[in-house]
């Protein structure tokens, strides 16, 4: 890591893959749904944290097209919860001037979910002050595929802009930082396309863990690596002097 910071800007794109909730509850002794109950709080930390350092983009990934491999009280119990944070945190978080959007593959989730997060869109459409997008039964190649089957019904070219624009977070720019807590250090199916350039950051601490300065740890690595989308380290200091 270079010694003194390229930048003092904050990353204007946070993407995170919010590992370890049930790592967290098992060394607790309490099941895996705590866990994850303790993730939304650590959420709701985190999204206020991020609007007080002057992000404008969090992307998070809550449920994963394989999450559904997993032991059918666990899926269940995720379902149930997000259904009732929908109920709970929409109207705080709509007070805080976040717009929340919904990223994933609606077929398969219930009807009272698919409700419940069109109805939080709508109802945090005109906030401004930061956009979460929450990746819900989502998968990047899942995101590439549809966005190819798109382009192919609607006889467009195959291009890589024309697939920017076809793809879940078109209303977004690209990841600049990319997160996992939880130790493991892959990507596990989150953002394959966007995050080509983003800068990686693995936490070791669990999700429900990761506070304020696990998250200014985070944008400090950030703001100490040179970006140099291919050029030359040369090129990019003559740019920026
Ligand atoms: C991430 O935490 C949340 C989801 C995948 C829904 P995990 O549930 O994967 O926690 P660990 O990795 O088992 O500790
Ligand atoms: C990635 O975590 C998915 C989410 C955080 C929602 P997993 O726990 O599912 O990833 P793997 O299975 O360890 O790769
Ligand atoms: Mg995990």
């Amino acid at each position: 890591m270079a010694s003194s910071p390229q930048t003092t800007t904050p990353p204007h794109h946070v993407a995170i893959v919010m590992d370890g909730n049930g790592r967290w509850a098992t060394r607790r002794f309490l099941p895996r749904v705590a866990g994850h109950k303790q993730g939304v709080e650590s959420l709701r930390r985190c999204v206020k944290a991020c609007a007080d350092r002057g992000v404008g983009v969090l992307t998070v990934f809550a449920f994963s097209s394989e999450n559904w491999n997993r032991p059918p009280e666990e899926v269940s119990g995720l379902m149930q919860l997000m259904v009732g944070a929908l109920a709970r945190e929409v109207p705080r978080l709509n007070a805080d001037g976040v717009r929340l959007h919904f990223v994933g593959e609606r077929a398969g989730l219930s009807d009272k979910m698919v409700a419940g997060l069109v109805l939080a869109e709508q109802t945090t459409a005109h906030n401004t002050r930061l956009i979460l997008n929450i990746c819900f039964n989502y998968g990047g190649r899942w995101d590439i595929a549809r966005a190819a089957a798109k382009l192919a019904e609607q006889g467009l070219p195959m291009t890589e802009m024309n697939l920017d624009r076809a793809m879940a977070l078109a209303h977004v720019p690209d990841p600049d930082l990319f997160i996992r807590t939880g130790g493991e250090q892959r990507l596990s199916n989150f953002l394959l396309w966007q995050s080509a350039y983003a800068e990686l950051f693995f936490s070791d601490k669990l999700w429900p863990e990761f506070d304020e300065a696990a998250l200014d740890e985070a944008i400090a690595a950030f703001q100490g690596r040179e970006r140099r989308f291919g050029q030359t380290s040369a090129q990019v200091s003559a740019s920026a002097a």
